[in-house]
């Protein structure tokens, strides 16, 4: 019997799932929030991290790859995880190259193999120079549309999901927000690739539709929500205050040689690390807020570069980034560029296995809404789309073979119940931002979280319509797992940082469930459609 699969969420884990589930013969739903491909996917600069011949002949190898993963991570990876992501990328590659992604090559048409923080290898394939987000989106949006013209895949876009409908212990529905209707289909199962969290902070990387709720939606169904104290900040976001919209720049500029330089004309990150620039991104990201706190701006200069390499060398390998900042009257060849961290990715999410499956039986993840304990304390620079795609495909295979009741099957963790949220005070977005900007960022401190707590958890959101409601509460659910989990994580590790703990040390993982107070109950309409 063909089994009814809906996916949410269509970036690149959502659109390649749908492909992937075409490709097997089944008829997928593809429900977006916006239309095809507007998430974090379509902003991905860096590139795609995977093991290439080409890499291969140069000495990279998989075990190379998962040390540099497993390094990133602090020692909180699955190690079988990481060797599962990092053996499954030469077949991604492949996968993506017969949907229609070119990845860069020189004339000899060798992959152009670009270097990012962390890697002990050039291994990171990128398109159109730093605009491989916008590359893969178009090639597998085309792709989808493609399959929904032949007939053979649905998107329902403009819809966002607003509950996943649990009957008899496992999710066989969702209920979705469409021109201003409440609607519901069934399905066998239903994977969420929703992406991230950004728009929970004054300032992200992320764009506007990141309101963590693939996240939200998972846990109030019941499924296991793990890792949420580690939340990524990229290191190189254009000053937003001086430069608003101009948005991050790609370590792989870092990559390439550029220096981070405060405006005492220090090269600090010399005295931080023997990678200097090319240390991990929560190592940069610390030490550009210290720098900060102590009263420097810190620039990011690459005019050494373009010297070494000729004119029009940035230019060329960065065009985007060098329109962005031609924009607003920036020039990386001639200017010292001001930046800061920014809110970037989520390293938690819903806890999954390697066949993306969550604890919840008939409930799937996959991207960045997905734990799929890769990346550890910290993530390792372009392995989010390897991530999001690699273990998109093994869900769907895992989902149309899988028994009703099967579910991720994990070692234990530090299991939690996330104490009954209280109605209260009306909280809305601007103050929402605040409060996690403040508290839930590079630096955290418990009496600052314990305060964040007291907030939030009595807080009830507050938005003019229906739908910013709907992702105002799943901002506010999100917010107060990360700021629970933080104060239970009392020792710092990767990008969870506490000042009073500065020391890292690895522990437990710790794993989440609403209270069951908490956790949605039937609508009347669910309930009909189950009748
Ligand atoms: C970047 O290009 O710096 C971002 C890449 C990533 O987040 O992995």
């Amino acid at each position: 019997m063909t089994r009814q699969l809906l996916i949410i969420g269509s970036g690149a884990a959502g659109m390649l799932a749908a492909l992937e589930a075409v490709s097997h013969g089944v008829h997928p739903v593809l429900l977006t929030k916006a239309e095809l491909g507007a998430g974090n996917t379509g902003e991905a600069q860096g590139g795609l991290s995977a093991l290439t011949a080409l890499g291969v002949s140069r000495g990279d190898s998989v075990q190379a790859h998962v040390s540099d993963t497993l390094n990133a991570g602090a020692g909180h990876c699955a190690p079988h995880a990481v060797s599962t992501l990092c053996q499954d990328s030469p077949d991604l590659v492949t996968r993506l190259e017969a949907l229609g992604v070119h990845f860069d090559r020189d004339p000899a048409k060798n992959y152009q193999l670009g270097l990012e923080a962390a890697h002990s290898a050039h291994r990171i394939l990128h398109i159109g120079g730093d605009a491989t987000g916008k590359g893969l989106v178009n090639a597998l949006g085309a792709a989808c549309r493609s399959q929904q013209e032949a007939g053979a895949l649905e998107i329902i876009d403009h819809a966002m999901a607003t509950e996943l409908c649990v009957r008899e212990g496992r999710v066989s529905a969702v209920r979705y927000l469409r021109d201003g209707q409440q609607q519901v289909r069934s399905a066998d199962a239903v994977l969420v690739a929703t992406g991230g969290i950004g728009q929970l902070y004054q300032s992200s990387t992320n764009p506007a539709g990141a309101t963590g709720d693939g996240i939200a939606l998972a846990a109030r169904a019941g499924a296991a929500i793990s890792d949420l104290e580690f939340v990524q900040f990229h290191p190189t976001m254009v000053d937003p205050v001086k430069y608003p919209g101009v948005g991050m720049i790609s370590e792989a500029v870092r990559g390439e040689g550029a220096w981070l330089i405060n405006d005492a004309g220090e090269r600090f990150m010399l005295q931080i690390d023997e990678r200097a620039e090319l240390a991990p991104r929560d190592v940069i990201a610390r030490a550009i807020h210290a720098q900060q706190l102590a009263g420097y701006q810190v620039f990011l200069d690459a005019r050494h570069v373009e010297a070494a390499q000729g004119t029009g060398f940035l230019a060329k390998r960065f065009p985007s980034i060098t329109a962005r900042l031609a924009a607003c009257g920036l020039d990386l060849a001639a200017d010292q560029i001001p930046v800061t961290p920014a809110q970037h990715y989520l390293m938690g999410g819903v806890l999954t296995d390697l066949e993306g499956r969550s604890t919840l039986p008939g409930l799937y993840a996959a991207g960045e809404c997905a734990n799929s304990r890769v990346h550890g304390a910290n993530r390792l620079a372009s392995n989010s789309l390897l991530d999001a795609m690699v273990f998109a495909r093994r869900a769907i295979r895992a989902m149309l073979t899988d028994s009703a009741d099967q579910h991720a099957d994990l070692p234990p963790t530090d299991s939690r119940r996330l104490p009954a949220a209280r109605t209260g005070k009306p909280i809305d977005l601007p103050e929402l931002q605040r409060i996690a900007t403040q508290t839930l960022a590079v630096y955290r401190e418990a009496s600052a979280l314990q305060q964040t707590i007291a907030r939030l958890d009595a807080s009830t959101a507050q938005a003019a319509d229906e739908r910013t409601l709907a992702e105002l509460e799943n901002l506010l659910l999100v917010a107060r797992l990360i700021a629970h989990a933080a104060l239970a994580r009392t020792q710092s590790l990767g990008a969870h940082y506490r000042v009073e703990n500065p020391e890292p040390r690895t522990g437990e993982r710790t794993s989440w469930q609403l209270s069951p107070t908490d956790e949605r109950q039937h609508t009347d309409e669910a309930k009909e459609i189950f009748a």
